[in-house]
């Protein structure tokens, strides 16, 4: 590493030091690497003979020595093929399923990095408000790192998500609002308490757990990534960190061609889809009213928002807003696939088939729906109707107690 950008003015940060957003203009900062210096000590095939997990990309990852990695043993996750009459016309379509990492999200990527580095420059108390998986991967993180986390996240979180907390040992609170309303407790009292506020966007650790999302697809597909990676978008870092992995796999002359980038919400709260296709900069109103099953979508005001913009607009990119009605039954889809996907998860799958029907996408081309979490986690949302579930009694001995 060899330092951090402003992404908004440009001006430069030592990455020596604990860094948050841009002391001039409040902007996110990316750090920067020495592509040249990496690339004559770790050419691509020094990568074949390392174990299966994106920490075999440590040295274009900010951390100081491989010894201060606090892993809970993050492995590849398995891309599969997928197809289903209804959805893609029975054209198969790719799926990378992030429900297999440790906390069953794709959060633990930018945590474990994140979290990493930090107990690396000496932090010791990280707070975060969340929509709750990145809570529950903060949560995760810090009790394996040994350092204290205080979770903020809104009382109507999946239950599973504050539950995950509470065990893990995180100090943990419910914020009568959303998560922009969690992000102002956290940054109010940050100074007071002298936590780490690791609000998504507000410091550049996050986004390079994500960006090696892009290394590991890249590898997984013979360094020819697909045409298009469609994937679920709340706060922004996953989407950004992608992009940035793309750029990096380029200045390494590791790719020849970035994917485009598919950026899906719901439908109750689509700000970035809607500054996109206004052709806006940046997301200038709170999206008022957010509701959506898809909780971790839940963000009406993203903080870097600008940045999520840019990356779509230069990968030739799409945003597309989906209903939660469609969520549900691309979440079934998925189940009958092998695939668990959360309801943000199966918003891509929906997307997907809105943009074969309108033939903004081409079954042909290999598009990749990004499964960032496991539905496992969200059995509150997953309604079913238990009054129509048949209990037998112990002697139940006809035929028709069972398949009447
Ligand atoms: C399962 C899941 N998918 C997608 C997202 C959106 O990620 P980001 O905030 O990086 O855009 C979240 C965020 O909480 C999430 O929990
Ligand atoms: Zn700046």
């Amino acid at each position: 590493v060899i330092g951090a950008k402003c992404s908004r003015c440009g001006a430069d940060s030592s990455a020596d030091v604990v860094l948050s957003v841009c002391s001039k203009c409040g902007g996110a900062l990316l750090f920067g690497y020495d592509f040249v210096g990496i690339s004559s000590v770790v050419p691509k095939s020094a990568l074949e003979g390392r174990k299966d997990s994106f920490w075999k990309f440590v040295e274009l990852l900010p951390v100081g020595s491989a010894e201060d990695i606090v892993s809970l043993g993050e492995a590849y996750t398995p891309v599969l093929e997928f197809s289903d009459a209804r959805f893609t016309g029975g054209k198969s379509v790719f799926v990378k399923d992030d429900g297999r990492l440790p906390t069953g999200t794709f959060k633990a990527r930018g945590l474990s990095v994140a979290v990493s580095r930090l107990r690396e420059l000496g932090v010791r108390h990280v707070a975060v408000p969340s929509a709750g998986n990145a809570a529950g991967a903060v949560a995760a993180y810090a009790a394996r790192a040994g350092l204290r986390a205080s979770v903020f996240m809104p009382r109507d979180v999946p239950t599973a998500n504050l539950k995950e907390c509470v065990f893990l040992g995180a100090d943990v609170y419910l914020v009568d609002g959303l998560i922009g309303d969690a992000a102002g407790i956290v940054k109010r009292l940050k100074d007071a308490v002298g936590w780490f506020d690791l609000s998504t966007s507000k410091q550049p650790y996050r986004f390079e757990g994500y960006k090696a999302i892009s290394f590991e697809l890249a590898e997984q597909f013979g360094w020819d990534l697909p045409e298009n990676i469609v994937f679920p978008t709340g706060g922004g870092e996953g989407i950004v960190g992608l992009w940035k992995g793309f750029h990096e796999l380029m200045e390494l002359g590791w790719i020849k061609r970035v994917p485009r980038l598919v950026m899906v919400q719901s439908s109750g709260c689509a700000p970035l889809v809607k500054a996109f296709n206004y052709g806006q900069s940046e997301v200038k109103e709170l999206w008022s009213h957010a509701e959506t099953v898809a909780a971790g979508l839940r963000v009406p005001m993203p903080y870097a928002s600008y940045l999520v913009l840019r990356a779509l607009r230069e990968t030739d990119g799409l945003a597309v807003a989906v209903d939660d009605v469609d969520i549900i039954v691309a979440m079934r889809a998925f189940f009958k696939g092998g695939v668990y996907a959360c309801p943000e998860a199966a918003a891509t799958l929906a997307a997907y088939r809105r943009l074969l029907d309108d033939r903004v996408l081409d079954a042909d081309e290999r598009s990749l729906l990004y499964v960032t979490g496991t539905a496992l986690k969200y059995f509150d949302v997953m309604d079913i109707n238990r009054t129509r579930i048949p209990v037998l009694r112990k002697d139940a001995a006809s035929l028709s107690d069972v398949v009447a």
